[in-house]
């Protein structure tokens, strides 16, 4: 990412900063459907802004990693685990260049964050069993721009995933797919 789009960032998350405090929200895919979600284990928020996700799910017992190219926004995620009394270990990262760790996890966020060239990754980095939980912009209800996704790219991007909820209207598309759990092969006994 150019200095000049972190720069941008920065001033966007200073000003809301400065708008007023944030309180821990579950991500917008999930409203209505938290119980999808497992009882625990390790999380990763893609491009967590100012950490309002990242910290809801430390809070319900997750092991969180929360990824933005912001140090403003970083610090404010910090700012908001050390109100609510979590641990989250926030990276400074630019996306541009992939995801951070090749670490599993048993939940991956992304929302409103789109990078086609990431799809591949957000899903590998799920482990068996994991959910991913994904909005970003989108055609759909809106028109074309050039940070929307056309329509149908969700799924396709997923369809190894089983799909558990698909929207696609109002300019907002999300998903929420589940990895498929591996089975071991089954043993070949002796005769
Ligand atoms: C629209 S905000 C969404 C923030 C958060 N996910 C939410 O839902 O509130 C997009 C976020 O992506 C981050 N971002 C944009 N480009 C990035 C990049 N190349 N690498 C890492 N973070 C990036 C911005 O700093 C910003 O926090």
């Amino acid at each position: 990412m150019a200095d000049s789009d972190r720069e941008r960032w920065d001033a966007r998350h200073a000003a809301a900063v400065a708008a007023g405090a944030v309180a821990p929200a579950p991500p917008d895919a999930l409203r209505g459907r938290t119980g999808l979600l497992p009882r625990g284990g390790r999380a990763l928020d893609v491009a967590c802004g100012r950490g309002t996700v990242a910290v809801w799910l430390a809070a319900r017992g997750f092991d969180v990693d929360a990824v933005d190219v912001s140090p403003v926004a970083l610090d404010a995620g910090r700012d908001l685990a050390a109100r609510e009394g979590v641990t989250v270990r926030w990276l400074l990262h630019d996306l541009d260049t992939g995801l951070p760790e090749a670490r599993p996890y048993d939940v991956v966020v992304c929302q409103r964050f789109r990078d086609p060239a990431r799809y591949p990754e957000l899903a590998a980095r799920l482990a068996p069993g994991g959910l991913l939980v994904m909005s970003v912009l989108s055609e759909v209800g809106e028109g074309a721009g050039p940070f929307r996704a056309p329509a149908g790219e969700l799924r396709a991007a997923f369809d190894g995933l089983d799909v558990l909820h698909h929207t696609e209207r109002d300019g907002e598309a999300s998903l929420v797919a589940r990895a498929p759990v591996r089975t071991a092969a089954p043993s070949r006994g002796r005769r």
